[in-house]
């Protein structure tokens, strides 16, 4: 399965969240691959600045032809998840169509949901070519207990073919502090609130992970 976590406007947590949905599904018995499809490499820094190899691939492809060059490559794994680049449009095209599952990270503000229509419109044009592509939003940054952050959910209705994953993930410092040691949330605080809702994130997208890896 190819991840394709995208969105169209900067900042709003691709990296953060490819990186750490590659520990989780890794952590869970799967065998991973972690693209880099950005031309600022940011997947690839996080995996530079670590004392010890990840336990999962990272590569670099931040190339307007990886939707014909993935699928190679992908079969070697259970699960490929790709780090988008933002604003330009010929990779996003790329990333989206090599991707079974689009995630859009959306921090609960007006300006995400505006942006957020930009990544839509460009998964309703590659399904003219790939029917049964799924794409998710994925919340982040959630500050707990703010109305901001519970219109925010409605405010994404207005996407009927893009439905909201039911696991935000809050706005927490462990996810800027692991990043810059090289570190996934799961290897740096295992036992903190980020970790466990991380983990809930990606059952989510791949339900019964321990079963499906044996
Ligand atoms: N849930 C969170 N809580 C706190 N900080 C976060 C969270 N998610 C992301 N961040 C921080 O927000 C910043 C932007 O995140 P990130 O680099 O993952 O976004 P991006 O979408 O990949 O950006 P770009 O478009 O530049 O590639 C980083 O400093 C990251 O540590
Ligand atoms: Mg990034």
């Amino acid at each position: 399965m190819i991840i394709g976590v995208l969105n169209q406007k900067g900042g709003v947590g691709k990296t953060t969240i490819a990186v750490n949905l590659a520990s989780c599904f890794s952590h869970a018995g799967r065998s991973v691959l972690l693209v880099d499809a950005d031309p600022q490499g940011s997947a690839l820094s996080w995996s530079s600045v670590r004392a010890a190899e990840p336990a999962f691939a990272v590569v670099g492809m931040a190339k307007p032809t990886l939707h014909r060059e993935l699928p190679a490559l992908a079969k070697n794994y259970d699960v490929v998840l790709i780090d988008g680049a933002p604003r330009v449009n010929e990779l996003a095209r790329a990333a989206i169509l090599a991707s079974d599952l689009v995630l859009i990270p959306v921090q609960p503000s007006p300006y995400d949901i505006w942006a957020a229509s930009d990544t839509v419109k460009l998964i309703r044009e590659a399904r003219i070519y790939k029917e049964d592509l799924q794409a998710r939003f994925a919340i982040n940054r959630k500050i707990t207990n703010t109305a901001i952050g519970r219109d925010f959910s409605v405010a994404l209705d207005q996407f009927p073919d893009t439905p909201v994953l039911d696991v935000p993930l809050i706005q927490r410092v462990v996810y800027a502090e692991s990043a810059a040691r090289g570190l996934s949330v799961l290897e740096a605080a295992p036992q903190s609130e980020a970790a466990k809702e991380l983990k809930r994130l990606a059952a989510l997208i791949f339900p019964n992970p321990e079963r499906q890896a044996a």
